[in-house]
């Protein structure tokens, strides 16, 4: 069991913190594990270099944090059923994550956290920019929150992995379908409130993202589309975000309730193969 106690240290910019002095091959102590579920809670994404695990001690060290949960859009890596592949293969134009989002916002009791590991980089591009959804509410005027604390959002996947989703689109151009039908990925839908009290931190956080809030409860599509569209224009202010560079063994754990991600397409197919696990939260509350 590692012994010593984990550094954190702020990104600096608007999210997230590195995380030294850690060896995650080694089984940490329940004081490590504290101390970081705290600190995701507080900045939102931790930062891990060199950390060259394997696939079974990628699991557990997600096991130390909560049960995963397996994510029925994408694919599995071989043997590990409860591992996502993430990756863009060659010829391939379109890449997972390439759009702001959070993970699993469409499940009712959204994953905590994501922990991506990657395996091959491109040897330029293929970032991750992440973004602070405490300061975009915290940065929002007091007549605004007084609202947003009303309102509940409509989470789904439809538009994305649907019939007429901009997804099975983008697959099918890329002859990528491997035999499912966009009607199988259309199955999510739930709804939470706008403004949620962070399970760690006890923050106001807002639950919006760009990927999945389809629309606001009770709200026409014409009401609600210029609303989101202004709240996602102003969580995204390069103010409120950090940009990761990968190298092969870099690890990000997200926290999906105070962050947003963004897997920058700037590279080709081929070179980019990372390792997501992704485990389970708690319901959501105003
Ligand atoms: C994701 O959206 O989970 C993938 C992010 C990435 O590949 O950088």
């Amino acid at each position: 069991m590692s012994g010593d106690t984990p550094t954190i240290e702020p990104t600096g910019g608007g999210v997230g913190a590195h995380v030294s002095n850690i060896d995650l091959r080694t089984e940490l102590s329940d004081d490590s594990v504290a101390l970081l579920f705290q600190a995701l809670g507080d900045y939102g994404v931790l930062f891990f270099a060199d950390q060259n695990i394997t696939p079974d001690q990628h699991l557990a060290f997600a096991g130390r944090f909560a049960p995963v949960v397996p994510n029925v859009f994408l694919d599995q890596v071989p043997g590990y059923p409860d591992i996502s592949l993430v990756q863009k293969r060659k010829g391939q134009r379109y890449n997972i994550g390439g759009d702001w989002h959070t993970d699993h916002s469409y499940d009712k009791e959204p994953a905590l956290g994501s922990i991506l590991v990657a395996r091959e980089t491109p040897e330029r591009g293929g970032d991750t920019l992440f973004t602070n959804m405490y300061t975009a509410y915290d940065t929002l005027s007091d007549g605004l929150k007084e609202v947003l604390g009303q309102l509940s959002s409509v989470h789904g996947t439809s538009h994305v992995y649907g019939v007429a989703g901009n997804r099975p689109r983008l697959v099918a151009q890329d002859e990528d379908m491997r035999g499912r039908k966009p009607e199988d990925y259309a199955i999510k839908e739930t709804i939470h409130p706008v403004v949620i009290r962070h399970p760690i931190s006890g923050r106001k956080v807002l639950y919006v993202d760009p990927g999945y809030t389809q629309k606001i409860d009770g709200w026409t599509d014409e009401e609600s589309e210029p609303f989101l569209k202004m709240l996602f224009a102003h969580a995204t202010r390069p103010e409120l975000t950090y940009r990761f560079q990968w190298k092969p063994g870099s690890i990000a754990f997200w926290d999906n309730r105070c962050t947003c991600h963004y897997a920058v397409n700037d590279y080709e197919g081929g070179g980019r193969v990372m390792h997501r696990v992704t485990v389970e939260g708690v319901p959501l509350v105003a």
